[in-house]
């Protein structure tokens, strides 16, 4: 290969229909582009896909890379809506769905899974990240990539993917997208890297650099992450991806005075192919001629794309027949989609059983609001290539389950999320007042999350607040369903409704999932992948925080109106909490009500005392003391009691989906090894510590069950 030829290797451009000129074409055939994105004609990508093999004279075939997300026609539930499910078997059957149906235009690469760890809902980006647990999103990250890549690269209708954005990016400072990132190293490696390094572990073909600043080193020059972590310590053999034009964007930091510094700096600390930009291209081999870069690294670089190409099946089968794969939106994906809204929808409140609603006991029922009938809104974010067609949205279900049974009048209320108009809630009201029960959609409709669509204040938008509180003096069972693409503050309308679906952004089949749950067809088993803050200065919220030295608890928490005006002084309790919010979230990480009933007994650990490097069982008893069948998810929580450095008050270690009768007790077992307990202490060296530890077994991160068992140390 020529000089020029590696360095096309490293070149991605944009080839969507506006970009794909003849210039376009040119530089493919004259091997200065080594994969393109964003063109989904397959047509189109056979034809680019020949000039590269035919044309060029080393006839390399072409990565063709797309954001296929969440789906690709089919559309699953946004990715903190599949992290509800705390299911990574349909996580990674959505992932299948998604590479099959995108392999049909051609795509052989998605940037994806995004798998930032995201403790702050102000980010827009928290719509596409799993949530803000390590252990969690490292679970389906690894089944993420699995649904992707299957288990041969090179067989049809599998795809490469992406993690991305390493590394730190869901840290961005008040969730302002693309904002700088502070993470002490020990944090990052806790916490923001164990996602990535259980991809690597999966097989990730690829990882991008993030947009962010990590510790006042942009991520895509940062020699840290991308040679020490990435390489060294990982061992990954896959390729780096720069993010749209970051490299370029080195400068626009301040890091750098111009293009050439910057392709500098990206391709010392490891960006082996630029995305958009092309910088690459324009300077690179002034670099290499100056002798600031060494060739061997560069074929290092190149070697790694190549491989990606080999491993894909690229150079025996460059083009693509649509008609050899399985048909776009057909039965199995629907229903793919459907059971992962259905999992994902997270009841958070049923105050006297509102819910289920009985159809037998209902005549009439009001559906109000944005979202009940808003095809394209309930697919959330990153949709490119969603066919909100193929929408089924909840209005729609609910008219085909209830059939002539139930009058269910609609009015939408609200042009749209954000509109502060009133003018429609009269009708709203009334046909509230004349039906049995009111089912309002609220939420936040997809503009308002996903990348650079961060809020500072997460309420519902607009009017909203106001609708429910006119629908509540209606007296009628008020049912809120929310679609939304991030934790929102529902403080202001807790009290106000009756029952509480959080549906996320549901994707193609949320319709019939909601119009399931809501009567009872099904019983909600979503679960919290992240903390829900009463209001938004609590934020960072989350479960797994440190104890401190003063931590709070409900004896020593004293609230701004319950301060003494004798001694106020004396009358607050001197702890880590807001005089205004207490300590407590909303909503806790993990939560997730059913409409069985679930009890958890007889907690117990296999064993007092384990040595260093053996196993501990942990289990106990789940009862389904309800009357309807059920999916709970029985989490395992653990807190290491004494460490090097401090310890969360609670870490997540492991999970499972049971399914339970009425009536029916099962014991949910979890094995601990010492490795599972392991964490990077104050010498940045991956260890487990011998000393005591809580385990606890529950429905949610709140949950009292505790047991308890040590680590003794061999020597
Ligand atoms: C986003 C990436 C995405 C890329 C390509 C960027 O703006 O940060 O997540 O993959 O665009 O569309």
């Amino acid at each position: 290969m020529t000089l020029a030829e590696k360095i096309g290797q490293m070149n991605q451009v944009n080839a969507s229909d506006d970009d794909m000129t003849d210039q376009v074409r040119q530089a493919i055939g004259a091997g200065r582009v080594g994969s393109v994105l964003n063109q989904v004609d397959v047509d189109s990508v056979n034809e680019l896909q020949r000039i590269a093999v035919e044309e060029s004279r080393l006839g390399i075939p072409l990565l063709v890379g797309r954001d296929v997300i969440h789906g690709f026609r089919t559309v699953m539930p946004i990715p903190l809506g599949q992290a509800a499910t705390w299911n990574p078997d349909i996580v990674r059957e959505g992932a299948q769905v998604a590479a099959r149906e995108a392999a049909t235009a051609g795509i052989n690469w998605a940037f994806a899974p995004m798998i930032d760890i995201s403790r702050d809902p102000r980010w827009g980006r928290i719509a596409e990240s799993p949530g803000e647990d390590p252990h969690l999103a490292s679970v389906l990250a690894a089944a993420l990539v699995e649904g992707y890549q299957g288990e041969d690269l090179a067989e049809r209708g599998t795809i490469a993917a992406c993690a991305k954005h390493f590394a730190g990016y869901g840290a961005s400072e008040s969730g302002r997208d693309y904002s700088t990132t502070n993470i002490p190293e020990n944090e990052l490696r806790n916490v923001y890297l164990r996602p990535f390094k259980a991809a690597v572990d999966a097989g990730v073909v690829s990882l991008m650099a993030s947009f962010s600043d990590l510790d006042g080193v942009p991520a895509t020059a940062n020699q840290f992450l991308m040679r020490k972590v990435l390489r060294e310590e990982w061992g990954f053999r896959g390729f780096v991806v720069s993010d749209w034009d970051s490299v370029r964007q080195l400068g626009i930091h301040g890091l750098t005075e111009n293009d050439r510094e910057s392709v500098f700096q990206a391709v010392t600390a490891g960006v082996d192919m630029e995305m958009a930009g092309e910088s690459y291209v324009n300077n690179l081999e002034e670099l290499i001629d100056d002798g600031r870069i060494d060739t061997a690294m560069i074929d290092t670089m190149v070697s790694n794309i190549l491989r990606a190409k080999i491993r894909l099946g690229l150079f025996e089968n460059p083009y693509t027949d649509p008609a050899a794969l399985p048909a776009i939106a057909n039965d199995e994906a629907l229903e793919t989609a459907r059971k992962a809204a259905l999992q994902s929808v997270v009841l958070l409140k049923n105050e006297h059983r509102a819910l289920p609603l009985s159809a037998n006991k209902l005549e009439s029922v009001a559906v109000i609001g944005p979202l009940a009938d808003a095809p394209y809104e309930q697919l959330g974010t990153w949709i490119f290539d969603g066919d909100s067609e193929l929408s089924v949205t909840p209005l729609q279900s609910i008219r085909d389950l209830v059939g002539d049974d139930i009058d269910i009048r609609y009015v939408r209320a609200m042009p749209n999320s954000r509109s502060r108009t009133t003018e429609s809630f009269a009708e709203a009201v009334e046909i509230a007042t004349d039906s049995d029960a009111a089912i309002l959609f609220l939420g936040e409709e997809s503009i308002l999350s996903g990348e650079a669509h961060s809020r500072a204040d997460i309420n519902l938008p607009g009017a909203q607040a106001e609708l429910v509180r006119r629908i509540r003096k209606t007296g009628k069972p008020v049912i809120a369903v929310i679609m939304a693409g991030r934790p929102l503050t529902l403080t202001n309308i807790l009290d106000e409704v009756d029952a509480i679906l959080f549906a996320w952004h549901p994707g193609t089949m949320g319709g019939p999932a909601i119009a399931d749950l809501l009567f009872g067809v099904e019983s909600p088993s979503g679960k919290l992948p992240v903390t829900f803050p009463r209001m938004v200065g609590q934020i960072p919220i989350y479960y797994s925080q440190k104890n401190t030295g003063k931590p709070p608890s409900p004896d020593t928490v004293v609230l701004i109106d319950d301060i003494d005006a004798r001694a106020p002084q004396l009358s607050t309790g001197m702890t880590a909490y807001h005089l205004d919010a207490g300590y407590t979230p909303l909503f806790a990480f993990g939560h997730g009500l059913s409409y069985a009933e679930f009890d958890y007994e007889n907690i117990r650990s296999s064993a007092q005392e384990i040595g260093m490097g053996d196993t501990v069982t942990i289990g106990a008893e789940l009862i389904n003391n309800g009357v309807v069948a059920a999916d709970e998810v029985v989490q395992l929580y653990v807190r290491d009691l004494v460490g090097s450095v401090t310890r969360p008050v609670r870490e997540l270690k492991g999970f499972k989906r049971v399914r339970l009768e009425p009536g029916e007790r099962v014991t949910v077992d979890f094995e601990l090894h010492t490795d599972d307990l392991a964490f990077f202490g104050r010498n940045m060296q991956l260890a487990t510590e011998a000393g005591d530890f809580h385990a606890w077994i529950g429905g949610s991160s709140e949950t009292g069950l505790r047991t308890e068992f040590r680590i003794i140390d061999g020597d």
